[in-house]
């Protein structure tokens, strides 16, 4: 394995320029800029309209990329998806957890293609129906996973996929942020009404992505799952109170913590704890042990982007233990740039999502299972119903 393996990341692709593709925004705050910078950078596509739910806020947000004429005025979403005169492709769904599943399913109801955010939603039965809704359309639901898109990422997956590590056994993961409750734009992530779910589904959905997409995606069977919230309730919770914002503490109705055992198909244990706060710089990096090898993956406080340091590789060379360090790969595009450039080249080319719903439903099964866990008291099994 070379880092020639990687030229596909930095391949220049011809863009048939001829055919716009005509989107729409739903949801125009933080995460839509990003969406927005990488959508105007493609050739072949045209942002016909955008929604949400504040009024007047769609319309602001048209206006910072010059983008006047689009269409804004809709209550939500709904509206939006109702207007035929905008024959829309596809929709970016970039609105809060809590809104992710209605949203979704009514655009692929109206045949449109959908980028979802992640997480892909707060339970199990949300994702459950968003993906017979994508069944029933034929439509392209891809969520919004960018750090696939990125070669250390990738490179985890080819090592596993190398047979270097062997039968895979034991997996840790997870990470975190020592002070770090997402509220620079006020408390969206925080409240249950909005977020439903905490760091837990906010950053602990990147850190299953990545070793679960890794070794295949096994299904997940049970799990034994703990959260908690002792620094999101504390007023003196010091960014609140830097921030002058201690009534912050009022609102937080969801996890900062979360932490599971969960047992996978072929006999695989995954441990995974998650923190948006907490009196450590990290919970452990990510390893994956198995019969050959052994992969240690430096933490990193959000796994969004990259790893957070070289991987290293433990494994006997001749009856000899040694260990090979992988050196960073570095990246030509940025991580959103391709997350919606491989979107819309689904959608053109009539291919698959590049983030498939049927992988990340048991992503989702696994939030919402250490949820359940942790309500109830003790080990659940994880049911996923038929789709
Ligand atoms: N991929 C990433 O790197 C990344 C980074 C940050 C956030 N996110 C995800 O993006 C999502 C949004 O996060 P954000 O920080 O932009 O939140 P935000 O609160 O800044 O923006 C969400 C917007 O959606 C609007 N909205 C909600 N429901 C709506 C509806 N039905 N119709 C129209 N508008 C509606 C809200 O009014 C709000 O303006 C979250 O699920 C989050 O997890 C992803």
């Amino acid at each position: 394995m070379g880092l020639d393996d990687f030229k596909e990341n930095q391949e220049v692709k011809t863009i048939d320029a001829s055919k716009k593709l005509r989107i729409g925004i739903i949801g125009c705050g933080w995460i839509a800029d990003s969406h927005m910078n990488s959508y105007l950078k493609q050739p072949d596509v045209e942002i016909v309209a955008g929604a949400d739910l504040i009024p007047g806020k769609a319309a602001k947000f048209m206006a910072k990329y010059g983008l006047e004429n689009v269409k804004t005025d809709y209550a939500s979403h709904k509206e939006m998806l109702d207007d035929k005169s905008l024959k829309l492709d596809a929709v970016s769904i970039c609105t809060y957890n809590c809104q992710h599943a209605v949203p979704a399913i009514y655009a692929l109801e109206k045949g449109v293609n959908v980028l979802l955010e992640k997480p892909f939603t707060v339970t199990l039965d949300e994702a459950v129906a968003v993906m017979k809704a994508e069944k029933k359309s034929g439509k392209i639901l891809s969520i919004g996973f960018q750090p696939r898109m990125d070669a250390n990422m990738k490179m985890i997956k080819k090592i596993v996929e190398s047979g270097a590590l062997g039968k895979i056994y034991y997996i840790q993961t997870g990470g975190g942020r020592r002070r770090g409750i997402p509220t620079p734009y006020g408390t969206t992530f925080i409240e249950k009404d909005t977020a439903g779910i905490g760091a837990l589904g906010d950053i602990g959905c990147y850190s299953l992505d990545m070793v679960l997409n890794a070794i295949g995606y096994p299904k997940p069977l049970t799990v034994s799952g703990y959260k908690s919230a002792f620094f999101g309730t504390d007023p003196n919770y010091c960014n609140y109170v830097k921030t002058g914002h201690p009534e912050y503490a009022a609102k937080f109705g969801v996890d900062d913590f979360a932490a599971a055992f969960i047992r996978l198909e072929g006999g695989i244990i995954l441990d995974f704890r998650i923190a948006w706060a907490m009196n450590l710089d990290t919970p452990g990096d990510t390893i994956i042990m198995g019969t050959k090898g052994s992969l240690r993956i430096p933490s990193t406080e959000c796994w969004n982007g990259t790893v957070g340091g070289p991987m290293i590789l433990y494994h006997e060379v001749c009856g000899e233990q040694t260990q090979t360090e992988i050196p960073i790969l570095k990246m030509k595009e940025g991580l959103f740039d391709l997350k919606i450039r491989t979107f819309l080249d689904a959608i053109k080319e009539g291919g698959k999502a590049p983030v498939p719903s049927s992988q990340i439903l048991y992503n989702q099964a696994i939030i919402d299972g250490i949820a359940k866990s942790s309500e109830c008291g003790h080990e659940v099994e994880i049911k996923i119903p038929e789709i």
